[in-house]
């Protein structure tokens, strides 16, 4: 796995979550033999943590409230309109434990498959809220590999309006963030881990697999 100076090295640029927990319960999700159930319920744990770091900056305001022992201004969100897009399928593992953190949250969908011999993003499916160009949109999707499915997804985001945006994945190929930034460079990344490489079929390695696959159990 690449550190934060490796980055630099390479001059890619995304933000890496270390956490012991993120990196304790990816672990765990990376091993073959993890079971579909406990995958799903570790990238909805593990979203509960990228969820704070991609939020990290939102703006707050005071508001008057009363303890049990006296009046405080206490801080309060100051209300900023949020959506979160997920990149159809496994962008669903990763916005159950988002919506766990920020219920109030809009959701779109950008579905995409990778067509498997030229590892293109083909879209089937859009749905998104409205008022995209006022809305900070989080875009979710576990896995960052060529980024052809993240880089088709948040220019099709920018055509309906988005203007505001970050990506959130679990884990990254150097290759993939590098195209992100150079096709997005106003799009800040935050991901959990950067392995070494993609293999010649455009996987993740060592990766965790088929991050769809893996949960839901359809291979
Ligand atoms: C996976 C993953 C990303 C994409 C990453 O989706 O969830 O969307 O591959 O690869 P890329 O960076 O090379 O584009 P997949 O196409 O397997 O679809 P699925 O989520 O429906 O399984
Ligand atoms: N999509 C996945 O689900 N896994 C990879 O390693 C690459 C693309």
């Amino acid at each position: 796995m690449l550190t934060e100076q490796d980055l630099k090295d390479k001059g890619i640029s995304a933000t890496l979550v270390r956490h012991p927990l993120v990196q304790h319960k990816l672990t765990l999700m990376r091993r073959k033999e993890q079971s579909s159930s406990a995958f799903r319920a570790l990238l909805r744990e593990i979203s509960w943590l990228l969820c704070f770091e991609v939020t990290k900056d939102l703006p707050l305001t005071t508001t008057s409230i009363e303890t049990p022992v006296q009046e405080m201004d206490a801080p309060v969100l100051e209300g900023r309109k949020l959506a979160f897009i997920s990149i159809l399928r496994a962008g669903n593992g990763m916005l159950d434990g988002m919506l766990d953190v920020i219920p109030s949250a809009r959701v779109g969908h950008v579905g995409l498959y990778r067509d498997p011999d030229t590892l293109q993003a083909v879209e089937y499916y859009y749905k998104v809220p409205s008022n995209m160009e006022d809305r900070l949109i989080i875009v979710v999707d576990p896995m960052l590999a060529t980024a052809n499915s993240a880089i088709s997804a948040v220019s099709r985001l920018k055509e309906g309006g988005a203007k505001d945006m970050r990506f959130v994945c679990l884990i990254s190929a150097p290759e993939g963030i590098k195209a992100f930034n150079e096709a997005h460079p106003d799009v800040p990344v935050v991901t959990a881990a950067v392995d070494e490489k993609l293999n010649d079929h455009g996987y993740i390695v060592p990766g965790l697999g088929d991050a769809g696959d893996r949960i839901f159990g359809t291979k």
